[in-house]
């Protein structure tokens, strides 16, 4: 007899990787045929849009490590039970963390594209640059694979850590191809520019 249950349980998280490694795709490609423009951005009062994602970004890199932990007390790795007040605040702060992603990726996006070989300028583009816009193509594909392991009510078990570890792990590599640089950099952004 065929096992229908293994199949089954498989093909919500196939599908899933799927549709984010097409999505990451098709995000790249936008990236590559949108002619860059400051219009319809915003920079929240702060000089540039690149110092106002730096500042968003950290708050993103903060609640980044709030996710993990919370996801770690929740499975037990933590040595000391998750109270149930645990699940409600991960719910929440996991939104805010995608949403404001999702925010910085669209600037990122809009405003200097995916960013390879060489800029307008004619100067080479560096490696971490090369290397933050894949990731961050990828984080939106992460993105969908997320959420739908969230709402998945029939997936395997390892589907829903191993879609968190992985949206986890690409934006930890976003934020510090970018944050960790920019403030190495130029420093600390100020409102005053
Ligand atoms: C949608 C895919 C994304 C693309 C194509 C992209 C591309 C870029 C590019 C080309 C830059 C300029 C790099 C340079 O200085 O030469 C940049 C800057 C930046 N990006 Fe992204 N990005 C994406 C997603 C993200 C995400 C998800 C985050 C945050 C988690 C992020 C955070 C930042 C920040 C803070 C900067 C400013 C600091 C810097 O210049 O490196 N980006 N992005």
């Amino acid at each position: 007899m065929v096992d229908t249950t293994a199949k089954k349980g498989m093909a919500v998280p196939l599908t899933a990787f799927a549709v984010g490694a097409v999505v990451a795709l098709l995000v790249g490609v936008f990236g590559r045929v949108h002619e860059p423009t400051l219009d319809g951005t915003t920079t929240l009062g702060y000089p540039t849009v690149l110092a106002m994602k730096t500042v968003v970004s950290t708050v993103i890199g903060v609640l980044v490590v709030v996710q993990l932990v919370g996801a770690l007390w929740m499975y037990g790795k933590l040595g000391v039970r998750a109270p149930s007040w645990v699940g409600t605040a991960h719910r929440a702060t996991g939104a805010l963390a995608v949403l404001l992603s999702l925010f910085v990726a669209y600037h990122c996006l809009w405003s200097l594209g995916l960013e390879v070989g060489t800029l307008p300028n004619g100067e080479p583009v560096s490696t971490r640059s090369f290397v933050h816009g894949l990731v961050g193509c990828a984080v939106v594909g992460a993105i969908v694979v997320k959420i739908t392991a969230v709402r998945a009510r029939r997936a395997p078990g390892w589907f829903l850590p191993v879609a968190g570890g992985l949206l986890f792990s690409l934006l930890v590599v976003a934020v510090l191809t970018s944050v960790v640089w920019y403030i190495g950099d130029r420093g600390w952004p100020s409102r005053a520019g």
